[in-house]
């Protein structure tokens, strides 16, 4: 068990990204794994990337214009190529206000949802998804830990080749 953190009942995976590209490159392999009612669920501090992040994954299944923080707006759906794209913004959300919007209908639908903030409604979340925290460690440079919850997401992570994470007290949320 050397080298393997788990939290519950799950492993954390790690990828460090040493530049904005690093981060672009993975978001375009997630990107390449992801299907319908596919959920990543991200966190992060102020401008650690999440947005960013988004950004390179919707580019990647072909959505075309610009993507931007729907912090506002809580919710923006987009046509990919590839997939619908739902991205939310919940930092200015209560969880009971959440629990009303019926996001459930974003994470069973068609398309592939991204979540700015989801530890913020992470009772709400549905049962299978992939955490993704983004923790700032340079003026460029990320860590960027990988949290499966379900079969399906913790195959994503063996896929991708992560290294397991040596679990320094980070918690993914
Ligand atoms: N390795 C990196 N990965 C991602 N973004 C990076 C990286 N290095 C620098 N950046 C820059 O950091 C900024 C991240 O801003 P972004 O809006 O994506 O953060 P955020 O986590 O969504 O913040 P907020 O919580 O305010 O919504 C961008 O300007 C991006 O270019
Ligand atoms: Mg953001």
């Amino acid at each position: 068990m050397q080298g393997k953190q788990t939290d519950g009942d799950s492993t954390i995976y790690v990828r460090v990204a040493g530049t904005v590209e690093d981060t672009v490159a993975f978001a375009e392999e997630l990107a390449r794994l992801a299907g319908p009612g596919s959920v990543l669920a991200l966190d992060g501090d102020l401008g650690a990337g999440k947005t960013r992040f988004a950004q390179a994954f919707a580019a990647a299944i072909g959505v075309k214009g610009i993507v931007n923080s729907p912090t506002y707006t809580i919710i923006k759906e987009y046509e990919g190529d590839k997939l619908p794209f739902y991205h939310m913004d919940v930092y200015r959300l209560s969880l009971e206000e959440a629990d009303e919007l019926g996001l459930d209908e974003y994470f069973h639908g068609q398309g592939v949802t991204l979540v700015e903030w989801a530890s913020l409604i992470e009772p709400i979340l549905p049962p299978e998804r992939l955490h993704i925290r983004l923790e700032t460690t340079g003026a460029e440079s990320r860590r960027i830990y990988c949290r499966p919850v379900g079969s399906e997401y913790a195959g994503w992570c063996e896929r991708l080749k992560l290294d397991k994470s040596d679990g320094e007290g980070e918690s993914t949320t």
